[in-house]
């Protein structure tokens, strides 16, 4: 039995992508955080993109604030978008490093944790400054896991990607039980995330040393049928159901 209730972190990135369909207000991704956590969210996790495509500076903002549980930040190592999370008060809980291209239609691999280094463990060292626990999204292989840890990074969350496109792909999982297991092994916090669902949480939320999951575009997707409370429930439920078994 895998111990410990694994923590639920929502992506409301695709709440913002249904505003921007029309560049207006509704549906507005800071009120989807506040439901998100009336129904059991441990955390809200939004992505500032470079091309602002879909959450905008201005909601970044108003997550920072009024978030009542934690918000987790993912953002391109950038100049740019690091002096807009340094900027934000109070500064996020958590800050995720994620690869960023602008053609790409969500985020495709993990970061290149071996490509420039001394950038990264600079982006890294200034978000500690700023009292912000820093996670590394990283492909599940067990270099990249120890190269976080060299970096400096708190955490790795492992990009569940493959495993969702392929889940009879027996190695897609046996690479993230490895990695997670290398990820305790180096002293870091391990999550992990990236197409994850109600239909193929499970072998994931089972993972012992996996101890959150970042999971956005099924909840909203689902939440169009049943709604964003009821969404979030049933995932909290098929992840507890995994974790009991
Ligand atoms: N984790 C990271 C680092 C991501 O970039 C994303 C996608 O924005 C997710 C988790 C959530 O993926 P999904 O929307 O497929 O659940």
């Amino acid at each position: 039995m895998a111990a410990r209730r694994q923590r639920l972190y929502i992506n409301v990135d695709h709440v913002a992508t249904l505003r921007q369909a029309r560049r207006g207000t509704e549906p507005d991704p800071v009120a989807a955080a506040r439901m998100c956590e009336d129904a059991g969210a441990d955390g809200i996790t939004a992505h500032l993109r470079e091309d602002r495509r879909h959450i905008q500076d201005d909601d970044v903002r108003r997550l920072a604030t009024q978030v009542r549980t934690v918000l987790n930040l993912e953002l391109a190592a950038t100049p740019e978008i690091l002096a807009v999370a340094a900027r934000l008060r109070p500064p996020p809980f958590q800050a995720t490093l994620v690869p960023e291209r602008r053609e790409e239609i969500t985020t495709e691999g993990g970061l290149d944790v071996a490509r420039d280094p001394d950038g990264l463990r600079e982006a890294i060292a200034g978000l500690k400054r700023a009292g912000v626990r820093v996670s590394l999204f990283i492909d599940p292989d067990q270099d990249a896991v120890r190269r976080s840890r060299a970096l400096g990074a708190d955490a790795v969350e492992l990009h569940t990607g493959r495993y969702a496109n392929h889940p009879g792909d027996p190695e897609a999982l046996a690479a993230l039980r490895r990695a997670a297991a290398a990820g305790r092994d180096a002293g870091l916090a391990v999550h992990a995330g990236h197409g994850l669902s109600v239909a193929n949480v499970a072998a994931v939320a089972a993972i012992p040393e996996i101890e959150e999951l970042n999971i956005g575009h099924a909840i909203v997707s689902r939440a169009v049928f049943v709604g964003l409370f009821a969404a979030v429930r049933e995932m909290r439920a098929a992840m507890d159901a995994a974790r009991r078994e």
